[in-house]
């Protein structure tokens, strides 16, 4: 089959998506598919030919002219972080194609991206608890002075539509408040203060199988040294511990993953996703933070580490992605 592997993308996971796309790929072809490395930038949408030539994709079909000839796709394995390929824009396109492609669809992946949104319709469903958060969009007219009195702090500052904390603050008194919104709003049109909710980090990954069954992933607690899981601490070996399968008691961890089973479900997500959430020191109350529609799979990514643990191997889950999206 031949499938085309699409990263880069818009965001400042960039980088990151280049990383997931050299493990995507390596275990695609060890799975035995035709794989076509595509990169989505904003300056243009290439085939990445062996040779190092650029072949420019034709939009009109999502096909490579080569040699006189096009190459069409069975499939896009999407790994692109952030936009375009993580907020639904990519999976429009494909859709108004045809062309089937892997991890959720347009309105799930719009809805999830969006964090501000994505807590709301969350929350509705009233089993895990979501942080009081102010959605704030650019243009729109707020008392900076009164909102830093109202708020309790520390805070974090988040741009709505992002991934890897970029743009992302903690922000621990109100004189820093000014900065953090400014730095959001640097990355994004909306954004959201958060409370911050004091506790243990965990994140799960999980997919839905060929046979409509979920498979739960082994949870990985994050202990971070740095002030929150931000960027550095994210992809600098060393700089936190990602301990896989978490040091947790059986009915906390059945109750992260029956969170994140039904999250999943009723957000109709589809593919491999990853949700994180905050277990409250001293209350026991689970908090959803974010769903991941396309989480990272380079070397110091969480979900390749939880594959392993499961004792399953990345060739086997990354085809069964791909045979999934075909169905
Ligand atoms: N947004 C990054 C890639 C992740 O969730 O792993
Ligand atoms: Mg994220």
């Amino acid at each position: 089959r031949h499938i085309a592997l699409l990263c880069g993308g818009y965001s400042g996971e960039y980088e990151i998506s280049l990383q997931s796309a050299e493990t995507v790929e390596k275990h695609l072809r060890a799975s035995g598919y035709e794989v076509y490395k595509i990169l989505i930038t904003r300056s243009g949408w290439n085939y990445m030919h062996p040779s190092g030539q650029y072949i420019a994709i034709d939009k009109n079909d999502f096909s490579i002219p080569l040699d006189g000839d096009k190459i069409v796709f069975d499939a896009v394995f999407n790994i692109i972080h952030g936009t375009p390929g993580e907020d639904g824009r990519l999976q429009g396109y494909l859709d108004m194609l045809g062309i089937p492609y892997t991890g959720c669809n347009a309105i799930t992946s719009a809805i999830t991206f969006n964090k501000a949104f994505c807590n709301k319709v969350v929350a509705s469903y009233g089993v895990v608890k979501v942080a009081r958060g102010l959605h704030l969009i650019k243009g729109q007219p707020v008392d900076m002075q009164k909102l830093a009195e109202h708020l309790s702090y520390p805070c974090f500052v988040k741009p709505a539509e992002g991934g890897s904390s970029v743009g992302i603050s903690k922000v621990k008194a109100k004189e820093e408040l000014r900065d953090a919104v400014d730095k959001a709003f640097a990355e994004d049109q909306q954004i959201l203060i958060e409370t911050c909710i004091r506790g243990r980090e965990f994140t799960c990954g999980l997919f839905d199988q060929i046979n409509g069954e979920i498979t739960v992933l082994p949870i990985t607690e994050i202990v971070t040294q740095r002030e929150f899981f931000d960027y550095v601490a994210k992809y600098t070996p060393g700089a936190s511990d990602e301990i896989t399968p978490a040091d947790i008691p059986v009915h906390v961890a059945n109750r992260i993953r029956d969170a994140a089973k039904t999250i999943y479900l009723k957000l109709n997500c589809k593919g491999l996703v990853r949700i994180d959430f905050i277990l409250e020191d001293g209350t026991e109350d689970l908090y959803f933070l974010e769903v991941n529609t396309v989480p990272g799979q380079s070397a110091n990514s969480i979900v390749p580490k939880q594959i392993r643990a499961a004792g399953m191997q990345l060739s086997d889950v990354y085809r069964q992605l791909v045979e999934d999206c075909l169905l």
